[in-house]
């Protein structure tokens, strides 16, 4: 492994395995693990959903936003971000300033067997199929903009793990 201790930030869309493949890649590496939206349902004590409807998405992306400048600082994690995350533009600047960037790149068939009904997903427009490969599509090219990107439709969390540190080794 190489001596680059910056945080890894796990990027891609609803469903593309961040947090389960986070956590394995955490393990391989014996670094840390964080969830971000863990880190911002603990810091407002309420679930996402919650946030969303109670407060709106601004809301939810202010507290993202703290809870993503705070993790940046650290050594040695791995960070699993949310969906929309990498898609903001001072989100990825921070990323990108901070440490690197994996995008775990699933077809939305992939993403949306994943996720199924979408619940506790408030940006899951699971409902209308045109809508959501729209909303997919637009997010693909944000995810573009990471340092790495890694084929994450076949295999379980563990193999994946292993082609993003083989991709962060390269
Ligand atoms: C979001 C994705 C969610 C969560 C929030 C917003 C998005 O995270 O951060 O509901 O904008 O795509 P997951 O990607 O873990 O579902």
């Amino acid at each position: 492994m190489s001596g680059d201790d910056r945080p890894v930030f796990l990027v891609g869309f609803m469903g593309s395995g961040k947090s389960a493949v986070g956590r394995a890649l955490a393990d391989l590496r014996g670094w840390a693990f964080a969830d971000l939206d863990g880190i911002v349902e603990a810091s407002a004590g309420r679930s996402i959903e919650a946030i969303f409807r109670e407060s709106g998405e601004g809301t939810f992306r202010t507290l993202e936003w703290e809870a993503l400048s705070g993790l940046s600082e650290h050594r040695s994690v791995v960070v699993a971000t949310g969906g929309g995350t990498f898609t903001g533009t001072a989100h990825r600047s921070l990323i990108r300033k901070k440490g690197r960037s994996v995008w775990l790149d699933v077809p939305l068939e992939v993403a949306a067997g994943r996720v199924g009904d979408g619940a506790g997903r408030p940006l899951w427009s699971g409902g209308d199929p045109l809508a959501l490969r729209i909303f997919y599509e637009r997010r693909r090219a944000a995810y573009a903009l990471a340092d790495l990107r890694v084929d994450a439709s076949l295999g379980g969390a563990d193999e994946i793990a292993r082609r993003v540190e083989l991709a962060l080794s390269r």
